[in-house]
């Protein structure tokens, strides 16, 4: 069987990464968080460049020196030869990472270098290499990176669903003050994003997987029943 390429957006706090994760596991793909890579763009843009210049912050990203892990079980992001995967999950690269996912010529860029990792994961390379294919998840996967996947789902939950998740999983508790503290990061980053990527509903022939109502295992299980019925 030829590789398969599993395009997979979402909001923050839909779940899209470990669901992604898992289906990468479980079917035996590769995985490529492309919000891991807009993080890292921030931290390298605060490091090197003024992140109010966006012609600046273009400039850096063009040299980043990014190397993408592509385990599912243990997906590195190294920046400079340094393992910055805890660093780019900090409230402050958090904060700002909207801003620097609004640069059209950034967006580019790592546009491009996605292309280039699924590509190798699944054109005639990865035939010859035993390669099965990838699962790409983040904002604009289904409708701009990867259009043309064999599977594309958006993965959706209820604005509450969202911010219950987030909020344990930032600060391990759901009480209405925790909740609270997350709003910054779930909702005012959705507007933020949802003005230069479209993940709010689905693009024509996009498949919605809503996990308001499921636990982690039957969200996985609910996406993997789409790739089969798909390929
Ligand atoms: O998925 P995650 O929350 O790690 O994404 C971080 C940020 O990266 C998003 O808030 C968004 O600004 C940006 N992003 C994007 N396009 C993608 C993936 C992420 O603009 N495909």
């Amino acid at each position: 069987t030829s590789p398969v390429v599993i395009a997979i957006d979402g909001p923050s706090g839909s779940g899209k990464s470990s669901v992604s994760k898992a289906v990468a596991a479980r079917l035996g793909l590769a995985y490529l968080d492309t919000g891991a890579m807009y993080r890292a763009a921030t931290v390298w843009g605060m490091a090197t460049a003024d992140l109010a210049d966006a012609g600046a912050v273009t400039t850096a990203v063009r040299a980043m020196p990014l190397v993408m892990g592509l385990d599912p079980v243990a997906p590195g992001v190294e920046l400079d030869g340094k393992d910055v995967a805890e660093t780019i999950r900090t409230t402050e690269v958090t904060t700002n990472v909207s801003k620097v996912a609004s640069n059209l010529d950034v967006r580019a860029e790592l546009k491009r270098l996605q292309r280039e990792i699924i590509d190798q994961e699944s054109g005639a390379q990865a035939v010859q290499s035993g390669g099965r294919g990838i699962v790409a998840e983040g904002r604009d996967i289904t409708t701009v990176v990867a259009p043309d996947a064999d599977v594309r789902v958006l993965l959706t939950a209820s604005e509450e669903a969202r911010l219950r998740r987030r909020s344990l999983e930032v600060h391990g508790a759901d009480d209405a003050s925790a909740v609270e503290a997350t709003k910054d990061q779930v909702l005012r980053r959705d507007q933020d994003d949802a003005k230069v990527t479209q993940f709010l509903v689905a693009a024509d022939g996009v498949v919605t997987v809503d996990s308001s109502d499921l636990d982690f295992e039957q969200t996985v299980d609910a996406v993997l029943a789409v790739v089969t019925q798909v390929t």
